[in-house]
């Protein structure tokens, strides 16, 4: 079967992001997505890429981050691209439209995307209902929202706790978008444990009782950081995802689009998403499952986030600059870059010590890796 996504990008390219990214899911429900790889996205994974986490088996360790499908739409067609696992969402209780367009931006220079969609979303019913219709062979996450006119947080989480538990393989409160306002304040000491310990709650009386994780911000002060981490321990989530969008604004970057608000992502996410995991790991004494996510566009930068006390990442708008692709890529990089320091799989290179790394020291400090 032809590739014909070297075809297909430059006209995506000229559309609108939002029309662009609208087209790629209607051509990945119509079946087009067989032709947007080549053969190498169909091949089993790398044993050693495998990996047993909450009772799932991770065929790999690279996986779709939220927002792509935010209704459920083509799940098994993006797990067809290679990813390990993908999360849908941000899906919140009832449908709502967002915020008013134009609310995402290609940050070509940079490699970046701002983005402002406000949690739109087709509503929880729609997407239970499309991932209990689908037939998806692979591990799916749900990422959980509140309505934005909704004042009752708790409540919106705990109904999808409760209605996604029935499709997902795991759930993921999502306290960190920077586009509804308030959410991100739920990050707060007092807030996060009086949000956890009812929803922890309802999971486990569910039938189905799922990993339960929480997304954070990569704009975080050194306080919230410890307050997060000692939190997440005592309430007993199952993983963090570090991190979400930035609302903050690196220095140097010279796209028009960098002064849109929104949350940023892409390459110029990736020092402070990773500085946050390493620091996340540090305080949670890597006893806690982390994905780490931002700014991943390589191997290379996949494996800094394992370094880093990752088990799993997982990527956006690296998709959208370099297409499907990419995601075989970053898999054999990975299993190379892992045999180059003689580890025998994933789980060995998880927040492991410098020390332990020879052989691919150059391409890991080429990404610039935190300490
Ligand atoms: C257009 C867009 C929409 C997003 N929507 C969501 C969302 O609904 N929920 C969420 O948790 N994260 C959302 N994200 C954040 C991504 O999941 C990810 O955390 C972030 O983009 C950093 O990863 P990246 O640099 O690989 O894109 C969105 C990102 C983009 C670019």
């Amino acid at each position: 079967m032809p590739n014909l996504y070297p075809l297909i990008r430059p006209v995506l390219r000229r559309l609108a992001p939002e029309t662009a990214h609208a087209l790629t899911l209607r051509a990945l429900e119509a079946g087009l997505g067989r032709f947007m790889t080549d053969r190498a996205a169909r091949q089993p994974d790398p044993p050693m890429l495998a990996q047993r986490l909450w009772g799932l088996d991770f065929p790999n360790p690279v996986g779709l981050a939220a927002g792509f499908d935010k209704d459920a739409r083509v799940p098994e067609a993006l797990r067809s691209f290679g990813f390990g696992f993908v999360e849908i969402g941000t899906v919140t209780p009832r449908p709502q439209p967002g915020n008013p367009k134009p609310r995402l931006f290609r940050l070509e220079e940079e490699q970046a995307i701002v983005n402002r969609m406000g949690f739109n979303s087709g509503g929880l019913d729609a997407a239970v209902d499309r991932l209990e219709r689908c037939r998806h062979t692979g591990i799916v996450g749900v990422n959980l929202g509140k309505n934005r006119d909704s004042s009752d947080a708790i409540a919106d989480y705990a109904e999808g706790i409760r209605r996604a538990s029935r499709v997902a393989d795991y759930l993921v409160v999502n306290i960190s978008s920077p586009n509804t306002p308030g959410l991100r304040d739920l990050q707060r000491r007092a807030a996060l444990q009086s949000l956890l310990a009812p929803l922890l709650r309802d999971r486990d009386e569910n039938r189905r009782p799922l990993p339960l994780l929480v997304k954070i911000a990569p704009d975080l002060t050194a306080e919230e950081r410890e307050d997060i981490a000692s939190v997440a321990l005592a309430a007993g989530i199952d993983g963090l995802i570090v991190s979400n969008t930035s609302v903050g604004r690196p220095e140097g970057l010279v796209s028009p689009y960098a002064i849109e608000s929104g949350g940023l992502s892409g390459r110029p996410l990736f020092a402070a998403s990773t500085a946050l995991l390493a620091d996340m790991y540090r305080l949670t004494r890597g006893k806690l499952p982390l994905i780490g996510v931002g700014g991943v566009t390589s191997a290379a930068e996949a494996y800094q986030k394992l370094r880093a006390g990752a088990s799993l990442v997982q990527l956006y708008t690296a998709l959208v600059f370099a297409g499907p692709g990419l995601v075989t890529d970053i898999k054999k990089g990975l299993a190379e870059l892992l045999r180059a320091d003689g580890f025998t799989g994933v789980a060995e290179a998880v927040g492991a010590p410098a020390a332990r790394f020879r052989n691919s020291s150059e391409a890991v400090a080429a990404a610039d890796l935190p300490p």
